[in-house]
């Protein structure tokens, strides 16, 4: 499978020297992590068949049936404060959509900060995770992506079946995860030597946006207030205007937007 994922990417992509194919592993997230911590390169680039423990935000689990999606992570090593950093996120979900579009003609909605989704339904995601120093220095930062391409509603385990979606429901069109797998790590490598031209990064994201305008519930912890979301700002923040009047920008916690994933 790797030969079939390297043929489909351009000679010139250096990521393809240091890319790893697992047929099935726990979770790419967990395995990058662990390369990183023993001095794995930026650009390693780990692609899996299946996970029998996919992870994603909020301590949640991401559903990832062999041959049925692709499941993808990246180090990087971009020599910044981690402070510099709190795009990656968006940066990630631009490169991802970069990518189903290519492979498909399909440019997917952003739910801020990390699904991939198409009209209400979640497509794919995203999970980024970091190590960073005493200095604030970030010592590596793993993206790990994973997309649905050939699932039937069937395929989803049952309480996911009305929220999510894969590019064959969206398409009719079987396409291979291979072909995503390749192009999502051209797309990564990509943005990643764009990674701080942040405004244009964000002006992508922000096109995309399913989230703003919307009038939304943010829960943080035991905590939860409406609001309507207004804009971003470079670092991928979320401003939210609340119910109070209060405008506030929201840089983590979740974000729930009426009509979508069971919020009503
Ligand atoms: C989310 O939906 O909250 C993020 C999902 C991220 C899933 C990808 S699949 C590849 C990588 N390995 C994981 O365990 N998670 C990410």
């Amino acid at each position: 499978m790797k030969e079939q994922i390297l043929s489909q990417m351009t000679t010139e992509c250096p990521w393809r020297d240091t890319l790893y194919w697992y047929d099935t592993i726990d979770s790419t997230n967990t395995q990058a992590k662990k390369l990183a911590k023993e001095g794995a390169p930026a650009g390693t680039v780990l692609i899996a068949g299946n996970q029998t423990g996919g992870r994603g935000r909020m301590g949640r689990s991401f559903s990832s049936p062999e041959g049925m999606g692709v499941y993808l992570s990246a180090i990087l090593r971009p020599g910044c404060k981690a402070e510099e950093l709190m795009h990656l996120t968006c940066a990630a979900a631009v490169a991802a959509c970069k990518a189903v579009e290519n492979v498909c003609g399909i440019f997917p909605g952003i739910k801020w900060i990390n699904d991939l989704v198409c009209g209400k339904e979640k497509l794919g995601g995203i999970l980024t995770e970091m190590s960073v120093n005493a200095d604030g220095f970030v010592d590596w930062a793993v993206v790990g992506i994973g997309i649905n391409c050939c699932q039937r509603k069937a395929d989803f385990p049952k309480e996911l079946q009305n929220m999510a979606t894969s590019l064959l429901l969206q398409t009719n069109k079987i396409y291979p995860p291979d072909l995503l797998a390749a192009q999502l790590t051209e797309a990564l490598f990509e943005i990643n030597n764009i990674l701080f031209q942040k405004q244009q990064i964000m002006d992508i994201y922000r096109q995309h946006c399913i989230t703003l305008g919307q009038n939304i519930l943010v829960v943080r912890g035991e905590e939860s207030a409406y609001g309507t979301a207004l804009d971003l700002d470079e670092d991928g923040g979320l401003l939210v205007r609340f119910a109070d009047g209060t405008e506030k920008v929201v840089s983590s916690g979740e974000v729930s937007i009426r009509g979508m994933y069971g919020y009503v």
